[in-house]
């Protein structure tokens, strides 16, 4: 095929009177002249003006809405409003078809529900080709401020024999013939029949095989999927995400949670250099979706201003004791508005007691820390205290826990007590163990949730809308 020009190098270069050839598909097609050209590089089309009069009738009939598209032409400065640049046709070819009376993008607004039902056309949209733009501009300066920062990219097996949260919500792995299942004499499954021997399941996290290397190459990072069988059907749960996590030997919880606040701040900055027109596109449609709603419920920032601030302001750090006693305190708990009413010490923090700190109470990202011992995860290092645990949340406006992490517990006797009280099977955990055995040290890490943090980045509402196929409870098409 001959070379192409991306239409964002036209728009974003300063030049014209040059010949280029362009490909892309076709967004609308104006008065048998004016072709709106869409390639994906950035969210603005190209206009392609035809010479329809000395053009063949039958192929510019082909020009519809969804139709692949070349042409090449010369790039002159446009004649209409809306764009600097445009292409004086000389010759162009439709590269495929697409039956305007069946293809399902019509240029006008479909709905978000709509468009989850053609995820597979979905990208061809102005929203979603921004949203995966910032998606992938996400995923790139994680990797780079980790790499700046001496982080080693460790590759977690996305297949484990291992319950990292021991919270028991995970996906089977098996080869195993499921009409005629292996059984031990007393009618259990006979795992030693399956293709590893074992039973297997999907990684909940990446973690515990983070800490192990950790605790040789200091400071390493993992970046990859990771797989809930949670039945939660919210705008922020999935049942496959893909989720980074940093674990720094030597690290406290204030390490950690600088660590975690540095990064947030970095990547957001990284966002708002390199995805201008993207995120002032969401900003609009934002803007627009709330207008719908009453004054009351609409958001006091429009979308970059929101990242600027979270951007440029301290987070909050705050014991769980603390909080808890705002959230007992607090007109909602007191006239009953919470589902879930705080009113002991030792509760477990729903979404929408995080929303009520961070967005009514604080007016900023909170990082909670501290918790009880019981409603966290056995690895987390215990406190002086013994009734909570080295652990933290970072709290974001309009999505609750973004990251989950903790200082781990390095302590041989205390990490196995732990075990003993939580039933976690110390057989299966040798390996873990063994870092505790042989020169262990004070470390720490955190997970965050790529999704969350790309819903908080875009803007969107619903968690669905920022992975290119979600898979939820009942839904894992394509
Ligand atoms: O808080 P979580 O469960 O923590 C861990 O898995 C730790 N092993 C992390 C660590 O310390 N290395 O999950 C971490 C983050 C949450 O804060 C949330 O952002 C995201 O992962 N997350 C989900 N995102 C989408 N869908 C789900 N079902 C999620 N569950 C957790
Ligand atoms: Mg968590």
């Amino acid at each position: 095929m001959a070379k192409r020009t991306k239409i964002k190098d036209i728009i974003t270069t300063d030049k014209s009177g040059y010949e280029a050839t362009v490909m892309g598909w076709v967004r609308t097609f104006r008065n048998n002249q004016f072709v709106a050209l869409n390639d994906g590089s950035c969210l603005s089309t190209l206009q392609l003006v035809v010479d329809y009069e000395n053009s063949d009738p039958k192929e510019l009939k082909r020009i519809t809405t969804g139709a692949a598209f070349k042409a090449t032409g010369e790039i002159l400065p446009s004649q209409g409003r809306g764009q600097k640049y445009e292409m004086k046709v000389n010759s162009f070819e439709v590269l495929g078809d697409s039956d305007p009376d069946k293809y399902p993008l019509q240029p006008k607004r479909h709905s978000l529900e709509f468009l989850r039902e053609i995820a597979h056309l979905r990208f061809r949209t102005n929203t979603f080709s921004a949203i995966f733009r910032i998606r992938h501009q996400l995923a790139f300066a994680i990797h780079k401020f980790f790499n700046d920062r001496g982080f080693v990219y460790i590759h977690s097996p996305i297949i484990t024999g291992s319950d990292a949260e021991g919270a028991g919500e995970m996906f089977r792995v098996t080869n195993m013939d499921l009409n005629n299942i292996p059984k031990n004499e007393d009618g259990s499954i006979d795992y030693k029949k399956d293709f590893f021997n074992k039973e297997t399941n999907l990684t909940v996290s990446g973690q515990l095989e983070a800490e192990l290397g950790a605790l040789a190459l200091s400071e390493v990072y993992t970046f990859g999927p990771t797989f809930r069988a949670e039945n939660s059907n919210t705008s922020r749960h999935l049942a496959e995400f893909w989720m980074i996590e940093p674990e720094v030997a030597f690290n406290d919880i204030h390490d950690n949670m600088d660590l975690a606040e540095d990064m947030l701040k970095y990547v957001i900055q990284h966002a708002l250099e390199n995805c201008k027109e993207d995120l002032e596109f969401l900003q609009q449609r934002l803007e627009n979706e709330e207008k719908q709603k009453p004054q009351k419920d609409r958001s006091l920032m429009s979308l970059i201003e929101k990242l600027n601030f979270c951007k440029d302001n301290d987070f909050i750090r705050l014991p769980y004791t603390e909080a808890v006693n705002i959230l007992k305190n607090s007109k909602p708990n007191k006239k009953g508005k919470f589902q879930f009413p705080i009113e002991d010490w030792g509760a477990d923090l729903q979404s929408e007691h995080e929303r009520y700190l961070v967005e009514k109470h604080f007016k900023k990202p909170v990082i909670l820390i501290d918790y009880p011992k019981d409603i966290k995860a056995f690895y987390m290092r215990m406190n002086d205290d013994d009734k909570t645990v080295a652990a933290m949340d970072v709290l974001f406006p309009g999505i609750g826990e973004i990251i989950g992490g903790s200082q781990r517990e390095e302590r041989l006797d205390m990490l196995l007590k732990r075990m003993k009280e939580m039933n976690i099977p110390e057989h299966e955990m040798e390996w873990f163990l063994d870092t505790r055995r042989f020169g262990t040290c004070p470390h720490a890490g955190f997970g965050l949730g790529f999704e969350r943090l790309v819903l908080f980045v875009t803007g969107m509402t619903n968690i669905r809308d920022v992975i290119p196929f979600p898979r939820f409870p009942g839904n894992a098409e394509f």
